[in-house]
C-alpha cells in the first residue's frame, strides 16, 4: 500500500525526476505529467533501471485545463509537486511571455483544477532567484524579495498566487526555494540534460571536462569574495530530491498548521512571511523554505574539486562578470532542519562525482 499517491508535473525534467525516484524509495505512488518540451521520455527508461518499475507517464501540458480535469475524474491524488516550468534567465529575457504563459498561467491552471477536484496539497519549486540582489547571504526565508529577470518574476508571481489560493480557498502550500542543485542519480542513469550551450556553471564545466567545449569562462575574479569570483550554493540533487519528501511529510502530516507552531519551534526567532496562516480561510497555509547546503563555495573551488575528480585538464580563464550576478549566495538552511527534520547529508565532492558519472556514460 502506498503512502500516498502524488502527480508530479514536469516529473521527467532534472529535479522531478530525482524526485520521483526518492519518492519510489521511501514508498510513494506518483504519476508524472510532462510535455516533453525539456525532456525526453528515455528519462522513463532511466528511472525503470532505478526503481525497477516504469512510472506512469501522461504527456499533456500543465496548461491544458481538460486534460487535467479528466485525468482528475479518474485518478485520486493526496497532492502535487509541481515542478512544470521553463528555467533559463537569459531565454526569459528574450521570451517574457513564454515564460508568463508556461509558468504562471500553467500554475493558476493546476491550482484551479486542482481545488475543483479537491485537491488541497502542492509542493511547489521556487528559487532563491525570489530573494533581492541587495540581501547579504545567508539568506534567510524572510529576507527581501524581489528580481531582476522575468523567469525570477514569474516565480515570485507564483508564489503570491499561491499565497492568495491558501488564504481565500484553502489550499495547503510548501514553496521550496532552491538553491544550486548539481550532480547526479549515483547510479549515473538519470541527470541533468540541458540543452543547447549550458548557461550553468556546473554542466557548463562537465562539457568541458569531456572535451565538447574547450574552456570555462570565470565570470569575474574581482568579487568581494575569498578567491575573487563567484561564491554559490550547490547541493546535491538527490539532497534536493529528499527535501521534497519531508516537505510533503510536514505539509501532509498536519505538521506546518500555524504560524504560532512554526514560532515556538523556531524559539519564537520571528520570521516574517513564512508561514502565512489563512485569514479568511482556517486551512490556507503558504510555507516558504529554502532547500540548500548552508555551505557556498566559489567558481574556482568548484572548478578545482572537477578537475580532482575527472581527472581533466578543465581549462579556465577570467573574462568580464556577467550581467545581473551578486557576488554570493547562499542559504540559510534551519528553517528546513526545523521543520522538516531535513539537512542536506552529501558532500560537494561527491555531487561531482555522480554529475560525472553521468556526463561520462552519456559520451
Ligand atoms: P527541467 O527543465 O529539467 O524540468 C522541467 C520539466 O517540466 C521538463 O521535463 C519539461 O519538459 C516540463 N515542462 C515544462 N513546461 C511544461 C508544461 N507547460 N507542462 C508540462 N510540462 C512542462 O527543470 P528542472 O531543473 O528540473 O527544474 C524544475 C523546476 O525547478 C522548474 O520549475 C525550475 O524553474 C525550478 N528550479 C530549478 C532550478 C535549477 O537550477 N535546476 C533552480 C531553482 C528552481
Ligand atoms: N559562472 C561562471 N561561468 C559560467 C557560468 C557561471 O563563472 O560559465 C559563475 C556565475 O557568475 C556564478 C556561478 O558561476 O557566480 C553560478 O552560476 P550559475 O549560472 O550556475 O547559477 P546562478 O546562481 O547564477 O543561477 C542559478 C539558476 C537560477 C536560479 C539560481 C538560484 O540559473 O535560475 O541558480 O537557484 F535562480
Amino acid at each position: 500500500m502506498p503512502k500516498a499517491t502524488l502527480l508530479l508535473t514536469g516529473g521527467l525534467g532534472y529535479i522531478g525526476s530525482h524526485t520521483a525516484v526518492a519518492l519510489a524509495a521511501a514508498g510513494y505512488d506518483f504519476v508524472i505529467l510532462d510535455n516533453g518540451s525539456n525532456a525526453s521520455v528515455g528519462v522513463l527508461q532511466g528511472l525503470q533501471k532505478i526503481i525497477g518499475i516504469s512510472p506512469e507517464f501522461i504527456r499533456a501540458d500543465v496548461r491544458d485545463a481538460q486534460v487535467l480535469r479528466d485525468l482528475f475524474a479518474h485518478r485520486k491524488f493526496e497532492g502535487i509537486i509541481h515542478f512544470a516550468g521553463l528555467k533559463s534567465v537569459g531565454e526569459s529575457c528574450e521570451k517574457p511571455a513564454e515564460y508568463w504563459d508556461n509558468n504562471v498561467i500553467g500554475s493558476l491552471t493546476l491550482v484551479r483544477e486542482a481545488l475543483n477536484a479537491g485537491i488541497k496539497k502542492i509542493v511547489f519549486s521556487s528559487s532563491a532567484t525570489v530573494y533581492d540582489a541587495s540581501n547579504i547571504s545567508p539568506l534567510r526565508e524572510d529576507a527581501k524579495l524581489g528580481t531582476s529577470n522575468p523567469y525570477g518574476t514569474t516565480k515570485l508571481v507564483v508564489e503570491k498566487l499561491l499565497e492568495d489560493f491558501a488564504r481565500s480557498q484553502g489550499l495547503q502550500v510548501v514553496s521550496l526555494r532552491y538553491f544550486n542543485p548539481i550532480g547526479a542519480h549515483e547510479s549515473g542513469w538519470i541527470g541533468e540534460k540541458p540543452s543547447g550551450i549550458p548557461a550553468n556553471l556546473f554542466p557548463y564545466v562537465m562539457d568541458v571536462a569531456t572535451g565538447k567545449r574547450e574552456k570555462v569562462s570565470i565570470f569575474g575574479d574581482d568579487w568581494p569574495t575569498p578567491d575573487g569570483t563567484g561564491v554559490r550554493d550547490y547541493i546535491h540533487v538527490m539532497d534536493l530530491a529528499e527535501g521534497h519528501i519531508a516537505a510533503w511529510e510536514a505539509l501532509s502530516s498536519g505538521k506546518l498548521k500555524t504560524h504560532q507552531d512554526f514560532e515556538t519551534s523556531c524559539n519564537n526567532e520571528s520570521r516574517r512571511g513564512t508561514n502565512v496562516a489563512s485569514s479568511c480561510n482556517q486551512e490556507g497555509l503558504f510555507f516558504a523554505c529554502n532547500l540548500g547546503t548552508g555551505c557556498g563555495t566559489s567558481v574556482r573551488e568548484l572548478i578545482e574539486v572537477s578537475r580532482e575528480v575527472t581527472g581533466h585538464l578543465i581549462p579556465a580563464i577570467i573574462t568580464s562578470r556577467r550581467p545581473g550576478d551578486v557576488a554570493a549566495v547562499w542559504a540559510n538552511v534551519s528553517l528546513a532542519q526545523t521543520i522538516f527534520g531535513w539537512t542536506a547529508k552529501r558532500k560537494l565532492r561527491q555531487a561531482v562525482e555522480d554529475g560525472w558519472r553521468f556526463k561520462s556514460q552519456q559520451t
